[in-house]
């Protein structure tokens, strides 16, 4: 997947712009506050319907303004255009996603189209952070790579949140809820192996590309490592059926306490991912630098993995990633992410960059400027 081109109206301080891509690096350059990381932000509601950070839709929406539009120009591996466009109305509360000039009904129907791969300081959750964070990272890949994936972790999410309100109401008014229960436990049994075991499958399928991925940053003297975690999965994995069956069990088990929490105790919504560099826990034991290098490393895995599984480059995002980094293996990353395609990158200095980057062909250089361009290059 390339992006031809894209524009931004009333989208965060960007009141209009319009940015034509090379097929290679496309640097985004400013101070603190320019507007870099907001021109990527826009790059991932046309890919995936939302932001990679924004809490919600409207905080997006430029302050003062009614609506913000984002539109773009994609062009898919094998040729195929689409033009993509997604505007918010602040008043409605409402998005509209414009696929080739058609309305799309289910805004879910669109991730996986188009994947991206975004490597941002937001992200740094993964491996510092809550086991939320790392769920997020895994259904945000495997729905990118499965459309089915995605509808079963969305339709466990349903079952769950209304579980919970049982179990709550429960709690609160004392009375008995089993018959209540039971069918969304059926639910929650069947889609949660589902999703368990797609989840444990993905991390084993990963690996590979994590390895390569962290050799290509850090050389070879680390190992890193992943591990799926969780009360269900264990040795019964491969297998959908003693998966349900242990499932079950664990919720006839968790029963009384869940009763008294008024809350689902057992499920993938509890689940979590173990990453260990030569052995070592690294969430406990891996310095600053090693966490951004495992970040790093990931990301490049996904970009790699997505790009093999849904036949299609993901586009690339880079927002402010040399920020941690010593300058060997920031050249490392530029060298690395150099060949892998088109590519967009925010930074503050680019001085980071080899002196002939800016010169060598199909390169391009955006200066931003309080939600303005104010200068561009890209070398012939
Ligand atoms: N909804 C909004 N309406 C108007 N301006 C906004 C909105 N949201 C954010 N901004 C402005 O956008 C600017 C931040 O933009 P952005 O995060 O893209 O900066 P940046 O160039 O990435 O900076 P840094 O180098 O610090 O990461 C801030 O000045 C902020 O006030
Ligand atoms: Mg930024």
């Amino acid at each position: 997947m390339k992006i031809a081109k894209f524009q931004l109206e009333n989208f965060r301080n960007h009141s209009h712009t319009v940015i034509a891509c090379t097929d290679c690096a496309n640097v985004f350059l400013g101070n603190n506050g320019a507007g870099k990381t907001n021109i990527v932000e826009g790059l991932a509601y046309l890919c995936v319907t939302k932001s990679f950070y924004a809490v919600n839709d409207l905080t997006a929406l430029k302050v003062g303004e009614s609506s913000f539009r984002i539109s773009g120009e994609l062009i898919s591996d094998s040729g195929n255009e689409f033009s993509v466009q997604i505007s918010y109305d602040g008043e409605a509360g409402e998005k509209r996603y414009l696929l080739n000039g058609k309305t799309t009904q289910k805004l879910s129907s669109i991730i996986g189209k188009f994947p991206i791969v975004i490597l941002s300081p937001e992200y740094s959750g993964i491996t510092f952070g809550s086991p939320t964070d790392r769920r997020k990272f895994l259904d945000f890949i495997i729905s990118q790579a499965s459309a089915r994936y995605l509808e079963d972790v969305l339709e466990y999410r349903r079952i769950l949140r209304q579980r919970n309100r049982i179990l709550l109401d429960g709690k609160s008014s004392n009375g008995s809820v089993t018959h209540l229960l039971e069918p969304w436990s059926e639910g929650l049994i069947e889609y949660g192996s589902r999703v368990v075991q797609r989840r444990a499958e993905f991390v084993r399928d990963f690996e590979p590309y994590l390895s390569r991925a962290y050799e290509a940053i850090a050389g070879e003297f680390e190992k890193p490592n992943s591990k799926y975690l969780s009360a269900v999965a264990s040795e019964r994995l491969s297998d959908a059926d003693g998966l349900r069956m242990e499932y079950r069990r664990l919720l006839e088990e968790s029963k009384h306490e869940e009763r008294r929490v008024g809350a689902t105790l057992v499920g993938p919504h509890r689940d979590d991912l173990l990453f260990t560099l030569d052995r070592m826990e690294l969430r406990r034991f891996g310095s600053q630098g090693q966490h951004r290098t495992f970040l790093i490393a990931m990301k490049i895995a996904e970009f790699e993995f997505l790009r093999a599984l849904c036949g299609e480059t993901p586009i690339l995002i880079l927002d402010d990633v040399f920020s941690e980094l010593d300058g060997q293996r920031s050249g490392k990353l530029i060298e690395t992410v150099s060949s892998m395609g088109q590519y967009f990158i925010t930074t503050t200095d680019d001085r980071v960059f080899p002196q002939e980057f800016f010169t060598e062909a199909g390169n391009k250089h955006v200066v931003v400027k309080s939600g303005s361009i104010i200068r561009e290059q890209a070398a012939a």
